[in-house]
């Protein structure tokens, strides 16, 4: 089946910030600065493109290995992405939703970025997912548990427990799998995104670094996606 000329939903893993302040002798941070204005660009790539969701690795539960400074630092960015963002987003008709433990982020974060996901829950024009603290694996861990306690308590049975069921215990719980796949500055991994909802994905890898990724970045990678062809594992 020829994949149609514009994917409903786009997931990016946003890469290569730390080699892009190395590159100019800045700190790691200064990449992540850079990188977090970005999504911007991006942002209004997938708007003017007709794209629905637009989901985007801000943090993954490995990232809270990192030096304290830099964790410190990348919550700081999402605190002001989400100050600065939010209102613009109310106003531009797009709607916010994070996915990932939500609850291990500092209490500033939970609290703006619920807001946030409260005040744009009415707006149809785009919907941008962050991930954050998130993990696929762990979004397994949890829909496993949260059937295996139904299971337990007689409210499921086992043998009726089929790959929708799974897909509806999970964070993207309603938001259809990605289209395309876009990774940043050429490394060939899913580094723990959304391993179950990639099934089918279309991947581009762009060996662009994330904060130089930009408007004609992102037409790029959807002109490579229409020309795919999705059999969905059909002849
Ligand atoms: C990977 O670059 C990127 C991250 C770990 C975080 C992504 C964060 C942003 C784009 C900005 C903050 C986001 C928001 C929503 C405010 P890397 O550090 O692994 O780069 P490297 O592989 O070159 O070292």
């Amino acid at each position: 089946m020829a994949a149609p000329a514009i994917p409903r939903h786009v997931a990016i893993i946003m890469d290569g910030n730390g080699r892009w302040a190395r590159q100019r002798a800045l700190p790691r941070l200064a990449g992540h600065e850079q990188g977090s204005k970005t999504i911007q660009a991006c942002v209004e790539a997938a708007i003017e493109a007709g794209v629905e969701f637009l989901t985007l690795y801000a943090f993954s539960s490995e990232n809270w290995k990192r030096p304290a400074a830099e964790v410190q630092g990348l919550m700081r960015l999402l605190e002001r992405f989400l100050d600065e963002r939010a209102r613009q987003m109310v106003k531009e008709g797009i709607r916010l939703q994070a996915i990932g433990r939500l609850d291990l982020l500092p209490e500033a974060c939970q609290h703006k970025l619920e807001q946030a996901i409260r005040d744009t829950s009415s707006n149809t024009r785009l919907t941008v997912i962050l991930a954050l603290s998130y993990s696929g694996r762990d979004e397994i861990v949890d829909a496993v548990r949260s059937l295996a306690r139904d299971a337990k308590a007689g409210r499921v049975a086992p043998e009726n427990i089929d790959a929708e069921m799974i897909s509806s215990r999970l964070y993207t719980a309603g938001i259809p799998d990605p289209d395309l796949l876009i990774r940043t500055s050429g490394e060939l991994r899913i580094s723990n995104f959304l391993l179950w909802q990639l099934s089918y994905t279309e991947i581009h890898v762009a060996p662009t670094l994330w904060p130089d990724f930009g408007k004609k970045e992102f037409a790029a990678a959807l002109t490579d996606y229409a020309s795919r062809q999705r059999r969905f594992g059909e002849v």
